[in-house]
């Protein structure tokens, strides 16, 4: 069993968002099929906004988070989670005036689709060539 201080952690500045990522701080190697970090969002800022393949399953551990997709704005409070999909754009706001915005996320390559029936992976057609 391990455990992860984040009054340890080392936070390097991704705009205004401090992040640290465990992966560069905990030498897991391969050993895990997720990569992981803690981020904090100070007082009165946004995050830049952020879109990748992986999706990330997030936990707000302090604050309250105003998460920003296309389809509007969701407030989560602490102890709450929200899964953003592989390529959904999102923005993290912090709209208090004085409380840090602390978040766990993990995040993953999807895995590619399988076919139920037949167990096989689905090959999808490619456009032109
Ligand atoms: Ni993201």
């Amino acid at each position: 069993m391990r455990t992860f201080d984040s009054g340890k952690s080392i936070f390097a500045e991704v705009g205004p968002v401090q992040v640290a990522r465990w992966e560069q701080q905990y030498q897991f190697g391969t050993t895990l099929p997720f990569g992981a970090m803690w981020y904090t969002v100070p007082p009165g800022v946004s995050s830049v906004r952020d879109c990748h393949p992986e999706p990330e399953l997030s936990i707000v551990v302090a604050g309250t988070g105003f998460v920003e997709v296309d389809s509007g704005i969701t407030e989560v409070g602490v102890g709450s989670a929200f899964l953003l999909d592989s390529e959904e754009a999102h923005v993290i706001h912090n709209r208090t005036e004085d409380s840090p915005l602390t978040i766990f996320s993990a995040y993953w390559m999807p895995l590619p689709a399988v076919d139920l029936a037949t167990e096989q992976a689905v090959v999808t057609e490619s456009a032109g060539v």
